[in-house]
């Protein structure tokens, strides 16, 4: 957000009735613009389940005690800023609001300058947020040759039609990287550089060395040493260092992991915030499966971040999703259908999928991939959790 932009405010009047002073401040600022009103938080919630405010004025005015649905309100409209505005002065009462995520307190009657100072402090807070959480997608698979280069590097391209130049794709794979290949990029920099300087990485620096894909997609290419991955030759938390930077440069990372199981793929899939598994419908794709399962859960990584993905998927296979489900444990989150044609095209002429084949069923699943995970990755509204407020509301 920019200084010239207009901020969203919206107002709930909590008391349970309109209390039109606040409005009537407020529309004469010119640097504002009032989004919503609502005299019930439920209604408010809904009110903003596609669309956050920039700053939520809560009116308590009238309420002796801090209403219970106030802290759920809150936790639940993680972009906006909140001011509350009171007449109470009881120190209980101050104590509990400044206990929640509330950034300033605005004593009624309203005066101009105070709701100034409120605005002003938002304005600020928002500045200081990263537009959004980033994300680190690992790509990873049951076996070589499963596809796991295929879905990183088209999953990134669809990644970053969505958020262009906001998506980078690093190639960890051993011992054959080819994202290079895949995207008829050689490499300047690579990603065994970026570790190297892992202590002094920044976003600015970053932005130089990745190399541009004409998408605007970020690529960071692999190196011989990294295709070994030798303990001393790279330092994992030198990996962790890297990644903590590609974070602060981008939105999205997407990471060919290969299935090279050693140290740097432990620190990779522990960093990571989303683990796409990549598996064929097979038996000896389940037995592989079974045994990553076992290493997953000995590095102890959060069960919801693991998101299995079945290639080359067909319906009438003896092997169905449910066998695949029960061994798991876990629904299969994503299948991709089988397309040898539109696929070997594109790697042999180091094009994105979406360039020979814009129709096909493969490059629009996969991004309904890319669409699913950018949902996932939102931070949740009004919408998620009817009912707890209106019991709360009812309570308070
Ligand atoms: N959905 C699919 N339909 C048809 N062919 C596919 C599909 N996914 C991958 N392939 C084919 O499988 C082959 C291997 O794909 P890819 O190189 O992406 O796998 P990989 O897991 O990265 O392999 P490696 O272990 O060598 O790194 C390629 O020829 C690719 O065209
Ligand atoms: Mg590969």
């Amino acid at each position: 957000m920019n200084q010239s932009e207009r901020l969203r405010v919206s107002i709930l009047h909590g008391a349970g009735r309109e209390n039109p002073e606040i409005g009537e401040v407020l529309q004469n600022l010119p640097y504002l613009k009032l989004f919503k009103q609502a005299v019930d938080p439920e209604t408010f919630l809904s009110q903003h389940a596609n669309k956050a405010p920039d700053l939520v004025l809560v009116d308590l005015d009238g309420l002796t005690q801090v209403p219970e649905w106030l802290g759920e309100l809150i936790n639940r409209l993680p972009a906006s800023e909140i001011a509350v505005c009171s007449k109470c002065r009881d120190p209980d009462f101050l104590i509990r609001i400044m206990k929640l995520r509330v950034g300033s307190f605005i004593p009624l009657p309203l005066q101009r300058q105070d709701l100034e100072e409120a605005v002003a402090r938002a304005r600020a807070a928002l500045q200081e947020r990263p537009s959004e959480p980033s994300q680190i997608i690992a790509v990873t698979g049951s076996k070589g040759g499963v596809g796991t280069t295929s879905l990183a590097t088209n999953l990134a391209l669809a990644l970053n039609e969505t958020t262009p130049g906001e998506v980078v794709l690093a190639d960890l794979a051993r011992p054959f990287p080819q994202v290079g290949q895949f995207l008829d990029l050689k490499a300047q920099h690579t990603l065994r550089d970026l570790i190297q300087s892992a202590d002094s990485l920044d976003a600015i620096f970053l932005r130089k060395v990745v190399q541009q894909h004409k998408s605007q997609l970020g690529v960071i290419l692999s190196s011989a040493e990294l295709e070994t991955g030798f303990p001393g030759v790279i330092d994992p938390e030198a990996l962790s260092k890297t990644l903590v930077a590609l974070r602060t440069a981008y939105t999205w990372i997407v990471v060919d992991a290969g299935c090279w199981l050693d140290y740097l793929f432990v620190k990779l899939v522990q960093e990571a915030d989303h683990i796409l598994l990549l598996t064929e419908l097979s038996v000896p794709d389940l037995q592989n499966l079974k045994k990553i399962k076992a290493l997953f859960q000995r590095w102890e990584l959060d069960d919801y971040k693991i998101k299995v993905v079945v290639n080359r998927y067909e319906k009438d296979y003896t092997l169905g999703l449910g066998d695949l489900e029960s061994i798991l444990g876990r629904p299969v989150f994503y299948t991709l259908p089988s397309d040898y044609h539109s696929l070997i095209e594109a790697i042999n002429q180091g094009v994105p999928l979406a360039e020979v084949a814009p129709r096909s069923k493969l490059w629009r699943k996969i991004k309904g991939l890319a669409a699913e995970l950018v949902a996932q990755s939102r931070p949740k509204t009004g919408e998620d959790k009817p009912g707890i407020l209106r019991r709360f509301f009812l309570k308070g």
